[in-house]
């Protein structure tokens, strides 16, 4: 039998290791092969499309090409419940259930790798009314954070924002501004963001912002 402190050494030493691993951000091992990644993305589809394309239909946003550590991040939120936990927040709690089945953090893993290496899809917009010119004005407030491309900037935890639905960036602005995200008290990055969607104050200067983000889409 292990001795009580040499059980102990060996739980320091696997949480040393698994914390390293994540904030690595390793990539998961070979063994997940690609099959595996595809039927895990399989419940995903339904919503988010075969490409990652997203479907406005049901509230579901593009997801192709963002990044895999805000992947697993907002998976997590969804799980642990500091996304889509606001009343509010219909189209969140969609996505809970769904994050919930992956069970393990490998599952997680290997879905999130595998939404990272999907092709961005560069959904048609469908919002009008939006002024470019003035939406760069209102960005520059952004750029520390997404980068000047909205290509997102991982210093500051800022996902990327090109190649977004629009529309989804809209709900998301409102949904900033209102509290429905970014209020739960184990969402520190959000609660980072949360101020900066009071910069727009209508929204009309959140469609000029994300007309803006369309033009560095292409
Ligand atoms: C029943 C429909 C449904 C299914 C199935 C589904 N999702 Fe979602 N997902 C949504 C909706 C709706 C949202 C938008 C939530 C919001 O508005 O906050 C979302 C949001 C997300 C986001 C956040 C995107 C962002 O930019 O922050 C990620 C990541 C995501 N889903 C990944 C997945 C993955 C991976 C799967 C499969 C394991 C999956 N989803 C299955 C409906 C679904
Ligand atoms: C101080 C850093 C910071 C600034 C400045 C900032 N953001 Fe963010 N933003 C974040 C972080 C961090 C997140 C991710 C929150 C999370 O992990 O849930 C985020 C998320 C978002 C999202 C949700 C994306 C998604 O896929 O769900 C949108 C939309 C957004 N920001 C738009 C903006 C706009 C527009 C501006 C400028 C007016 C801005 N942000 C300024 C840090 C920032």
């Amino acid at each position: 039998m292990m001795s009580k402190s040499r059980a102990a050494t060996m739980r320091v030493l696997v949480s040393a290791v698994s914390l390293l691993l994540t904030a690595c951000n390793a990539p998961s091992p070979d063994t997940a092969s690609l099959k595996y990644s595809e039927d895990l993305y399989d419940g995903c589809v339904q919503c988010h499309g075969e490409n990652g394309e997203g479907n406005p239909v049901v509230g579901s946003p593009s997801i192709a090409g963002l990044e895999r550590w805000y992947v697993k991040k907002q998976l997590r939120g969804f799980k642990n419940g500091y996304r889509g936990f606001h009343p509010s927040d219909l189209a969140g709690k969609r996505m809970v259930p769904m994050a919930r089945a992956l069970d393990t953090d490998e599952k997680v893993d290997v879905v999130a790798n595998y939404v990272a290496s999907m092709e961005p899809t560069h959904p048609a917009p469908t919002l009008e009314g939006g002024n470019p010119e003035t939406g760069k004005i209102y960005f520059a407030t952004c750029v520390q954070c997404h980068g000047a491309n909205a290509r997102g900037v991982l210093d500051e935890f800022g996902p990327p924002l090109a190649g977004a639905s629009d529309w989804y960036l809209l709900t998301q602005l409102q949904n900033f501004k209102s509290g429905a995200r970014g209020t739960h008290p184990d969402d520190a990055m959000g609660a980072k963001m949360r101020p900066f969607s009071m910069t727009l104050p209508t929204e009309q200067a959140m469609k000029d912002v994300i007309a803006y983000i369309g033009t560095l889409s292409e």
